[in-house]
């Protein structure tokens, strides 16, 4: 589970970015995080990615706090966490494979485990076949799910999309969120910040909405207009 507690994020001098967030993400959850632009949802992320601290307030996850982590012990807890942005960040030098790879030999994993590991990931999201292409030679949908394949090697607890489809078409968009959909149904707990209201209202799945740094809304099943 994590719970966000009280959280607030103020930028200098004084942009209020959060303001007094209370927010419960159960494991196995898929919740969409929305909110017109400026809203905090990217802060939010990057208070969940340990990529920023909070000004006040703490965010427990499997009962630790992770805002009271220290420099050197983030990027081990960054592998709890695969993140998704909408420009993709994949190295444009390297084939779908390398990128994939990539990931793994930076945490030292043996040439075996990165030869059965990523070949395993790539099926899962569909890019059997493509291995060997560079960026240049995919489309934006393909760009993207080398992107989650990447996000997915550490298994991690959370998956962490932010604006995923925002680069894309209709048809990539829909490919990227049902692929996003099979990833939390074999357990993962995704949480997808977008202004996409037809993925979102597509979904039928939990809803916050944010505005101002507030949550102002939270559904169950809810839709991108309040
Ligand atoms: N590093 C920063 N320094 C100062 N202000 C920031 C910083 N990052 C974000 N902000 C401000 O904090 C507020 C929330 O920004 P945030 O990026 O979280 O919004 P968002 O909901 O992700 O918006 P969008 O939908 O446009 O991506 C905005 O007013 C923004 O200008
Ligand atoms: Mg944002």
């Amino acid at each position: 589970m994590i719970s966000i507690e009280k959280v607030s994020k103020t930028y200098p001098p004084k942009i209020v970015a959060l303001d007094d967030v209370d927010l419960t993400i159960e494991s196995g959850d898929f919740l969409s995080l929305v909110g017109p632009s400026g809203a905090g949802k990217s802060t939010l992320i990057k208070l969940l990615i340990a990529q920023e601290k909070p000004s006040r307030g703490r965010i427990m996850i499997g009962g630790k706090d992770i805002t009271k982590l220290r420099g050197g012990q983030v990027p081990f807890y960054r592998r709890k966490i695969g993140v998704v942005w909408q420009d993709f960040k994949l190295l444009n030098n390297k084939t779908v494979f390398e990128n994939v790879a990539y990931a793994l030999e930076v945490v030292e994993k043996s040439v075996a485990e990165i030869m059965a590991k990523v070949p395993q990931i790539l099926r899962l999201v569909g890019l059997e076949g493509k291995e060997h292409r560079f960026p240049h030679e995919l489309s934006g949908g393909e760009i993207q799910r080398t992107a989650i394949a990447r996000a997915l090697v550490h298994e991690p607890y959370l998956l962490i999309a932010d604006e995923p489809t925002g680069n894309l078409d209709p048809v990539n968009t829909e490919e990227v969120i049902q692929l996003l959909q099979k990833i939390n149904k074999m357990g993962t707990t995704v949480l997808l910040a977008t202004h996409n209201k037809d993925v979102v209202d597509n979904l039928k799945k939990r809803v916050v909405v944010l505005e101002n740094g507030r949550v102002v809304s939270d559904r169950k099943i809810g839709r991108y207009s309040l």
